[in-house]
Protein backbone atom coordinates (compact mmCIF):
# COMPACT_ATOMS: atom_id res chain seq x y z
CA UNK A 1 0.00 0.00 0.00
CA UNK A 2 1.20 3.68 0.12
CA UNK A 3 3.34 4.99 2.26
CA UNK A 4 4.74 1.44 3.12
CA UNK A 5 8.39 0.58 3.34
CA UNK A 6 9.62 -1.27 0.28
CA UNK A 7 12.49 -3.99 0.74
CA UNK A 8 14.52 -6.38 -1.61
CA UNK A 9 12.40 -10.02 -1.04
CA UNK A 10 16.27 -11.61 -1.10
CA UNK A 11 16.85 -9.53 1.93
CA UNK A 12 13.68 -11.64 3.83
CA UNK A 13 15.82 -15.00 4.08
CA UNK A 14 18.87 -13.21 5.52
CA UNK A 15 17.13 -10.39 8.09
CA UNK A 16 15.93 -11.94 11.55
CA UNK A 17 12.71 -10.88 10.41
CA UNK A 18 10.29 -8.94 8.34
CA UNK A 19 8.13 -5.94 10.39
CA UNK A 20 6.06 -3.29 9.54
CA UNK A 21 5.74 -2.26 13.60
CA UNK A 22 8.59 0.25 14.12
CA UNK A 23 10.84 2.10 12.22
CA UNK A 24 14.52 3.00 14.18
CA UNK A 25 17.25 5.08 11.72
CA UNK A 26 20.53 4.68 14.22
CA UNK A 27 22.42 7.73 12.38
CA UNK A 28 19.52 10.08 12.58
CA UNK A 29 17.86 9.23 15.80
CA UNK A 30 14.64 8.33 14.29
CA UNK A 31 12.27 6.51 16.15
CA UNK A 32 8.54 5.75 14.66
CA UNK A 33 5.86 3.52 16.19
CA UNK A 34 3.81 2.44 12.97
CA UNK A 35 5.10 5.51 11.72
CA UNK A 36 4.47 8.04 14.05
CA UNK A 37 7.41 10.20 15.42
CA UNK A 38 8.22 9.06 18.94
CA UNK A 39 8.43 12.76 19.91
CA UNK A 40 4.89 13.20 18.33
CA UNK A 41 3.72 9.94 20.46
CA UNK A 42 5.09 10.69 23.98
CA UNK A 43 3.77 14.96 23.68
CA UNK A 44 0.03 13.87 22.44
CA UNK A 45 -1.05 10.44 23.10
CA UNK A 46 -0.82 7.87 26.37
CA UNK A 47 0.32 4.87 26.65
CA UNK A 48 -2.92 2.88 26.08
CA UNK A 49 -3.37 5.08 23.18
CA UNK A 50 0.23 3.81 21.61
CA UNK A 51 -0.50 -0.02 23.02
CA UNK A 52 -3.36 0.39 20.69
CA UNK A 53 -1.76 1.86 17.89
CA UNK A 54 1.09 -0.89 18.05
CA UNK A 55 -1.39 -3.90 17.87
CA UNK A 56 -3.78 -2.53 15.18
CA UNK A 57 -1.66 -0.61 13.27
CA UNK A 58 -3.64 2.57 13.54
CA UNK A 59 -4.32 5.61 15.87
CA UNK A 60 -7.72 4.37 17.83
CA UNK A 61 -11.00 6.45 17.25
CA UNK A 62 -12.48 7.76 20.65
CA UNK A 63 -14.75 4.43 20.45
CA UNK A 64 -12.39 1.88 19.92
CA UNK A 65 -9.94 3.60 22.65
CA UNK A 66 -12.89 3.62 24.86
CA UNK A 67 -13.64 0.09 24.60
CA UNK A 68 -10.08 -0.61 24.09
CA UNK A 69 -9.36 0.98 27.69
CA UNK A 70 -12.48 -1.00 29.07
CA UNK A 71 -11.44 -4.28 28.44
CA UNK A 72 -7.92 -3.57 29.87
CA UNK A 73 -9.50 -2.05 33.08
CA UNK A 74 -11.96 -5.09 33.18
CA UNK A 75 -9.01 -7.92 33.18
CA UNK A 76 -6.41 -6.39 36.00
CA UNK A 77 -7.51 -8.33 38.57
CA UNK A 78 -5.41 -11.65 39.06
CA UNK A 79 -5.99 -15.21 40.25
CA UNK A 80 -5.70 -15.91 44.17
CA UNK A 81 -3.52 -18.90 42.58
CA UNK A 82 -1.24 -16.21 41.07
CA UNK A 83 -0.92 -14.23 44.48
CA UNK A 84 -0.36 -17.27 46.20
CA UNK A 85 2.61 -18.17 43.59
CA UNK A 86 3.96 -14.82 44.74
CA UNK A 87 3.95 -15.35 48.19
CA UNK A 88 6.03 -18.36 47.79
CA UNK A 89 9.03 -16.45 46.68
CA UNK A 90 11.93 -15.24 49.12
CA UNK A 91 11.69 -11.86 50.50
CA UNK A 92 14.90 -10.88 48.85
CA UNK A 93 13.86 -12.67 45.58
CA UNK A 94 14.40 -10.00 42.27
CA UNK A 95 11.08 -8.75 40.79
CA UNK A 96 11.77 -9.12 37.65
CA UNK A 97 12.71 -13.16 38.79
CA UNK A 98 9.37 -13.47 39.92
CA UNK A 99 7.67 -11.19 36.73
CA UNK A 100 9.17 -13.87 34.75
CA UNK A 101 8.07 -17.02 36.48
CA UNK A 102 4.48 -15.35 36.97
CA UNK A 103 3.93 -14.46 33.71
CA UNK A 104 5.00 -18.14 32.47
CA UNK A 105 2.75 -18.93 35.08
CA UNK A 106 -0.29 -17.31 33.15
CA UNK A 107 -0.12 -19.82 30.46
CA UNK A 108 -1.15 -22.48 32.93
CA UNK A 109 -3.95 -20.43 34.48
CA UNK A 110 -5.18 -19.93 30.49
CA UNK A 111 -4.55 -23.42 28.78
CA UNK A 112 -6.68 -21.47 25.88
CA UNK A 113 -3.82 -19.27 24.92
CA UNK A 114 -2.35 -22.21 22.63
CA UNK A 115 -4.50 -21.25 19.86
CA UNK A 116 -3.05 -18.89 18.60
CA UNK A 117 -4.45 -19.27 14.91
CA UNK A 118 -7.86 -18.00 16.42
CA UNK A 119 -8.03 -14.11 16.43
CA UNK A 120 -10.46 -13.41 19.27
CA UNK A 121 -8.99 -15.93 21.74
CA UNK A 122 -5.37 -13.69 20.52
CA UNK A 123 -6.83 -10.62 21.01
CA UNK A 124 -8.34 -12.05 24.81
CA UNK A 125 -4.42 -13.08 25.81
CA UNK A 126 -3.05 -9.99 24.34
CA UNK A 127 -5.49 -7.57 27.05
CA UNK A 128 -5.30 -10.05 29.79
CA UNK A 129 -1.31 -9.69 29.64
CA UNK A 130 -0.91 -5.32 29.17
CA UNK A 131 -3.79 -5.23 31.68
CA UNK A 132 -1.85 -7.68 34.23
CA UNK A 133 1.32 -6.47 33.89
CA UNK A 134 1.29 -3.55 36.70
CA UNK A 135 -0.77 -5.92 38.76
CA UNK A 136 2.00 -8.68 38.28
CA UNK A 137 4.77 -5.94 39.11
CA UNK A 138 2.82 -4.37 42.35
CA UNK A 139 2.48 -7.48 43.69
CA UNK A 140 6.09 -8.36 43.46
CA UNK A 141 7.38 -4.87 44.74
CA UNK A 142 4.78 -5.23 47.98
CA UNK A 143 5.95 -9.02 48.50
CA UNK A 144 9.62 -7.60 48.59
CA UNK A 145 8.39 -4.82 50.77
CA UNK A 146 7.03 -7.14 53.20
CA UNK A 147 3.52 -5.83 52.98
CA UNK A 148 -0.32 -6.67 51.72
CA UNK A 149 -1.10 -7.07 48.60
CA UNK A 150 -3.33 -3.57 47.20
CA UNK A 151 -6.30 -4.52 44.64
CA UNK A 152 -6.47 -3.08 41.35
CA UNK A 153 -9.05 -0.24 41.67
CA UNK A 154 -10.75 0.05 38.58
CA UNK A 155 -11.78 3.09 38.79
CA UNK A 156 -8.83 5.25 38.17
CA UNK A 157 -6.46 5.19 35.12
CA UNK A 158 -3.96 2.39 34.11
CA UNK A 159 -1.14 4.34 35.74
CA UNK A 160 -2.94 5.48 38.52
CA UNK A 161 -4.45 2.18 39.32
CA UNK A 162 -0.34 0.99 39.05
CA UNK A 163 0.86 3.82 41.64
CA UNK A 164 -1.80 2.87 43.95
CA UNK A 165 -1.11 -0.91 43.96
CA UNK A 166 2.60 -0.03 44.41
CA UNK A 167 2.37 2.86 47.03
CA UNK A 168 -1.41 3.10 48.79
CA UNK A 169 -1.00 2.32 52.44
CA UNK A 170 -3.80 2.82 54.84
CA UNK A 171 -5.45 5.71 53.50
CA UNK A 172 -8.42 5.95 51.91
CA UNK A 173 -7.77 6.10 48.36
CA UNK A 174 -4.06 7.12 46.59
CA UNK A 175 -4.05 9.36 44.68
CA UNK A 176 -1.25 10.43 42.59
CA UNK A 177 0.26 13.57 41.78
CA UNK A 178 -1.13 14.18 38.19
CA UNK A 179 2.46 15.36 37.14
CA UNK A 180 3.78 11.97 38.38
CA UNK A 181 1.32 10.33 36.14
CA UNK A 182 1.92 11.89 32.97
CA UNK A 183 5.28 11.58 33.56
CA UNK A 184 5.21 7.65 34.22
CA UNK A 185 2.86 7.44 31.43
CA UNK A 186 5.31 9.04 29.03
CA UNK A 187 8.37 7.32 30.14
CA UNK A 188 6.22 3.42 29.24
CA UNK A 189 5.29 5.05 25.86
CA UNK A 190 8.97 5.72 25.30
CA UNK A 191 9.57 2.16 26.45
CA UNK A 192 6.65 0.49 24.29
CA UNK A 193 8.03 -0.85 21.30
CA UNK A 194 11.87 -0.85 19.98
CA UNK A 195 12.25 -3.02 16.75
CA UNK A 196 14.31 -6.63 17.23
CA UNK A 197 16.19 -5.44 20.21
CA UNK A 198 17.62 -8.68 22.22
CA UNK A 199 14.28 -8.95 24.31
CA UNK A 200 11.80 -8.78 21.61
CA UNK A 201 14.16 -10.70 19.35
CA UNK A 202 13.53 -13.46 22.49
CA UNK A 203 9.67 -13.22 22.54
CA UNK A 204 9.58 -13.81 18.14
CA UNK A 205 11.96 -16.88 18.31
CA UNK A 206 10.19 -18.51 21.19
CA UNK A 207 6.69 -17.67 19.23
CA UNK A 208 7.77 -18.81 16.14
CA UNK A 209 7.32 -22.17 17.61
CA UNK A 210 3.58 -21.15 18.46
CA UNK A 211 3.91 -21.88 21.64
CA UNK A 212 1.18 -19.50 23.75
CA UNK A 213 2.29 -15.93 24.21
CA UNK A 214 2.32 -16.11 28.10
CA UNK A 215 5.55 -18.31 27.56
CA UNK A 216 6.84 -15.90 24.88
CA UNK A 217 6.79 -12.98 26.83
CA UNK A 218 8.10 -14.37 29.33
CA UNK A 219 11.12 -15.66 27.47
CA UNK A 220 11.58 -11.63 26.89
CA UNK A 221 11.21 -10.59 30.22
CA UNK A 222 14.48 -13.21 30.77
CA UNK A 223 16.21 -11.73 28.26
CA UNK A 224 15.34 -8.10 29.31
CA UNK A 225 16.26 -8.68 32.75
CA UNK A 226 20.28 -8.33 31.63
CA UNK A 227 22.29 -5.63 32.52
CA UNK A 228 23.76 -5.27 29.25
CA UNK A 229 20.02 -4.74 28.27
CA UNK A 230 16.71 -3.72 30.06
CA UNK A 231 19.01 -4.04 33.45
CA UNK A 232 20.78 -1.13 32.55
CA UNK A 233 18.71 1.03 33.97
CA UNK A 234 19.02 -0.23 37.13
CA UNK A 235 22.94 -0.23 36.73
CA UNK A 236 23.09 2.94 35.87
CA UNK A 237 21.98 3.84 39.16
CA UNK A 238 23.98 1.70 41.54
CA UNK A 239 27.00 3.32 39.19
CA UNK A 240 26.14 6.40 39.86
CA UNK A 241 26.01 6.19 43.24
CA UNK A 242 29.06 4.53 43.70
CA UNK A 243 30.92 6.95 41.52
CA UNK A 244 29.47 9.44 44.87
CA UNK A 245 30.43 13.02 43.80
CA UNK A 246 31.53 15.08 40.50
CA UNK A 247 35.11 15.15 41.44
CA UNK A 248 35.05 11.19 41.28
CA UNK A 249 34.22 11.26 37.78
CA UNK A 250 37.85 11.01 36.19
CA UNK A 251 38.57 8.76 38.24
CA UNK A 252 35.66 6.44 37.09
CA UNK A 253 36.40 7.47 33.54
CA UNK A 254 39.74 6.03 33.89
CA UNK A 255 38.47 3.00 34.70
CA UNK A 256 36.20 2.83 31.80
CA UNK A 257 38.56 3.47 29.30
CA UNK A 258 41.16 0.65 31.22
CA UNK A 259 38.24 -1.87 29.64
CA UNK A 260 37.38 -2.26 34.01
CA UNK A 261 33.90 -1.71 33.26
CA UNK A 262 31.08 -0.14 30.70
CA UNK A 263 29.77 3.34 31.19
CA UNK A 264 26.24 1.81 31.77
CA UNK A 265 23.40 3.88 30.38
CA UNK A 266 25.71 4.58 26.94
CA UNK A 267 25.89 2.84 23.99
CA UNK A 268 23.39 1.31 21.76
CA UNK A 269 23.54 -1.86 19.22
CA UNK A 270 21.41 0.48 16.45
CA UNK A 271 21.60 4.63 17.73
CA UNK A 272 24.72 6.11 16.54
CA UNK A 273 24.21 9.67 17.43
CA UNK A 274 21.74 10.00 19.78
CA UNK A 275 19.39 8.08 21.25
CA UNK A 276 15.91 9.85 20.53
CA UNK A 277 14.33 8.22 24.01
CA UNK A 278 17.25 10.07 26.25
CA UNK A 279 16.45 13.54 25.12
CA UNK A 280 12.66 13.19 25.60
CA UNK A 281 13.66 11.51 29.17
CA UNK A 282 15.86 14.26 30.10
CA UNK A 283 13.14 17.05 29.67
CA UNK A 284 10.42 14.55 31.60
CA UNK A 285 13.29 14.60 34.70
CA UNK A 286 12.55 18.12 35.30
CA UNK A 287 8.83 17.58 34.85
CA UNK A 288 9.13 15.23 37.91
CA UNK A 289 12.21 17.31 39.94
CA UNK A 290 9.92 20.16 39.92
CA UNK A 291 7.48 17.89 42.09
CA UNK A 292 9.58 15.45 44.25
CA UNK A 293 12.65 17.74 44.07
CA UNK A 294 16.00 17.37 42.03
CA UNK A 295 17.35 14.10 42.84
CA UNK A 296 20.64 14.69 43.78
CA UNK A 297 22.88 11.90 41.57
CA UNK A 298 21.21 14.05 38.71
CA UNK A 299 24.36 16.17 39.14
CA UNK A 300 26.64 13.32 38.57
CA UNK A 301 24.63 12.15 35.75
CA UNK A 302 25.18 15.39 33.87
CA UNK A 303 28.67 16.16 34.02
CA UNK A 304 29.21 12.33 33.53
CA UNK A 305 27.55 12.73 30.15
CA UNK A 306 29.19 16.27 29.69
CA UNK A 307 32.63 14.58 29.72
CA UNK A 308 32.27 11.30 28.18
CA UNK A 309 30.63 13.87 25.03
CA UNK A 310 33.88 15.53 25.19
CA UNK A 311 36.27 12.63 25.71
CA UNK A 312 37.64 11.15 22.14
CA UNK A 313 37.38 7.34 23.78
CA UNK A 314 33.53 7.65 23.98
CA UNK A 315 33.25 9.79 20.86
CA UNK A 316 35.57 7.70 18.67
CA UNK A 317 33.37 4.12 20.00
CA UNK A 318 29.76 6.37 18.91
CA UNK A 319 28.97 5.99 22.57
CA UNK A 320 25.80 8.66 23.71
CA UNK A 321 23.20 8.43 26.54
CA UNK A 322 20.82 5.31 25.71
CA UNK A 323 17.37 5.64 27.04
CA UNK A 324 18.53 4.18 30.73
CA UNK A 325 21.10 6.90 31.36
CA UNK A 326 18.38 8.81 32.75
CA UNK A 327 15.24 6.68 33.39
CA UNK A 328 16.73 5.01 36.70
CA UNK A 329 16.83 9.19 38.09
CA UNK A 330 13.38 9.55 37.46
CA UNK A 331 12.33 5.93 38.56
CA UNK A 332 13.92 6.55 42.30
CA UNK A 333 12.84 10.21 42.45
CA UNK A 334 8.92 8.28 42.01
CA UNK A 335 10.04 6.37 45.24
CA UNK A 336 10.93 3.19 42.95
CA UNK A 337 13.89 1.24 44.24
CA UNK A 338 16.47 0.08 41.78
CA UNK A 339 15.34 -3.39 41.55
CA UNK A 340 12.05 -2.66 40.09
CA UNK A 341 13.50 -0.02 37.25
CA UNK A 342 13.31 -2.66 34.77
CA UNK A 343 10.08 -4.36 35.63
CA UNK A 344 8.92 -0.85 34.73
CA UNK A 345 10.54 -0.83 31.29
CA UNK A 346 8.78 -4.70 30.94
CA UNK A 347 5.39 -3.28 31.46
CA UNK A 348 6.00 -0.86 28.97
CA UNK A 349 7.70 -3.04 26.65
CA UNK A 350 4.80 -5.52 26.68
CA UNK A 351 2.66 -3.90 23.66
CA UNK A 352 5.69 -3.76 21.82
CA UNK A 353 6.63 -7.77 22.41
CA UNK A 354 2.55 -8.74 21.62
CA UNK A 355 2.56 -6.40 18.25
CA UNK A 356 5.67 -8.35 17.26
CA UNK A 357 4.42 -11.96 18.70
CA UNK A 358 1.35 -10.94 16.97
CA UNK A 359 2.65 -10.19 12.82
CA UNK A 360 4.39 -12.81 13.36
CA UNK A 361 2.10 -15.51 14.31
CA UNK A 362 0.09 -14.06 11.15
CA UNK A 363 2.88 -14.12 8.43
CA UNK A 364 2.36 -17.08 7.13
CA UNK A 365 6.21 -16.01 5.65
CA UNK A 366 7.82 -16.34 8.57
CA UNK A 367 8.75 -19.66 9.43
CA UNK A 368 9.74 -20.98 12.82
CA UNK A 369 13.21 -19.48 14.00
CA UNK A 370 16.94 -21.32 12.84
CA UNK A 371 19.30 -18.62 12.63
CA UNK A 372 22.93 -19.24 10.76
CA UNK A 373 25.73 -20.22 12.40
CA UNK A 374 29.50 -19.42 11.46
CA UNK A 375 30.97 -23.27 12.38
CA UNK A 376 34.19 -22.76 13.85
CA UNK A 377 34.92 -26.32 15.25
CA UNK A 378 36.61 -29.67 13.86
CA UNK A 379 35.12 -31.07 10.66
CA UNK A 380 34.89 -35.18 10.35
CA UNK A 381 37.54 -37.23 12.37
CA UNK A 382 37.81 -40.68 13.39
CA UNK A 383 37.07 -41.68 16.72
CA UNK A 384 39.87 -41.96 19.11
CA UNK A 385 39.72 -45.45 21.63
CA UNK A 386 40.46 -44.66 25.66
CA UNK A 387 43.86 -46.78 24.95
CA UNK A 388 45.32 -44.01 22.36
CA UNK A 389 44.18 -40.47 24.06
C1 LIG B 1 18.70 -1.16 25.74
O1 LIG B 1 18.62 -2.97 21.15
C2 LIG B 1 17.79 -2.14 21.70
O2 LIG B 1 16.97 -1.52 21.04
C3 LIG B 1 17.88 -2.08 23.21
C4 LIG B 1 17.03 -0.99 23.86
C5 LIG B 1 15.56 -1.26 23.68
O3 LIG B 1 14.79 -0.30 23.74
O4 LIG B 1 15.18 -2.46 23.60
O5 LIG B 1 17.37 0.27 23.31
C6 LIG B 1 17.27 -0.94 25.37
O6 LIG B 1 19.08 -2.28 25.99
C7 LIG B 1 19.65 0.02 25.72
C8 LIG B 1 21.10 -0.38 26.07
C9 LIG B 1 21.22 -0.53 27.60
N1 LIG B 1 22.56 -1.11 27.94
C10 LIG B 1 23.52 -0.37 28.52
O7 LIG B 1 23.44 0.83 28.71
C11 LIG B 1 24.75 -1.16 28.92
C12 LIG B 1 26.03 -0.40 28.49
N2 LIG B 1 26.09 -0.41 27.03
C13 LIG B 1 26.92 -1.42 26.40
O8 LIG B 1 26.90 -2.66 27.03
C14 LIG B 1 26.76 -1.45 24.88
O9 LIG B 1 26.83 -0.16 24.45
C15 LIG B 1 25.53 -2.11 24.28
C16 LIG B 1 25.38 -3.51 24.71
C17 LIG B 1 24.30 -1.33 24.57
C18 LIG B 1 25.74 -2.05 22.76
O10 LIG B 1 26.80 -2.83 22.49
P1 LIG B 1 27.48 -2.84 21.05
O11 LIG B 1 26.81 -2.00 20.03
O12 LIG B 1 27.70 -4.28 20.75
O13 LIG B 1 28.76 -2.10 21.33
P2 LIG B 1 30.12 -2.67 20.93
O14 LIG B 1 30.44 -3.78 21.84
O15 LIG B 1 30.14 -2.89 19.45
O16 LIG B 1 31.02 -1.40 21.34
C19 LIG B 1 31.95 -0.90 20.48
C20 LIG B 1 33.07 -0.41 21.43
C21 LIG B 1 33.71 -1.54 22.22
O17 LIG B 1 35.00 -1.07 22.51
P3 LIG B 1 36.26 -1.69 21.61
O18 LIG B 1 36.21 -3.20 21.80
O19 LIG B 1 35.99 -1.24 20.20
O20 LIG B 1 37.49 -1.06 22.23
O21 LIG B 1 32.51 0.48 22.42
C22 LIG B 1 32.73 -0.09 23.69
C23 LIG B 1 32.95 -1.56 23.51
O22 LIG B 1 33.73 -2.08 24.59
N3 LIG B 1 31.52 0.17 24.46
C24 LIG B 1 31.51 0.74 25.66
C25 LIG B 1 30.18 0.86 26.03
N4 LIG B 1 29.40 0.36 25.05
C26 LIG B 1 30.25 -0.06 24.09
N5 LIG B 1 32.54 1.14 26.45
C27 LIG B 1 32.18 1.70 27.63
N6 LIG B 1 30.90 1.86 28.06
C28 LIG B 1 29.88 1.45 27.28
N7 LIG B 1 28.65 1.60 27.68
Amino acid sequence: GEGLATYDPGFVNTASCRSAVTFIDGDAGILEYRGYPIEQLAEHSTFLEVAYLLLNGDLPTEAELEEWVHQITIHTFLHENVKQLMQGYRYDAHPMGMLMSSVSALSTFYPDAVKIADVDNRQLQITRLIAKMPTLGAFAFRHAQGKPYVYPDNRLSYVENFLAMLFKMSEPTYAADPRLVKALDILLILHADHEQNCSTNAVRSVGSSQVDPYSAVAAGIGALYGPLHGGANEAVLKMLRRIGSVDQIPAFIEGVKAGKEKLMGFGHRVYKNFDPRATIIKKACDDVFAVTGVNPLLEIAQELERIALEDEYFVKRKLYPNVDFYSGLIYEALQFPPEMFTVLFAIGRTPGWLAQWSELVQDKEQKIARPKQIYTGHRTREFVPMAER
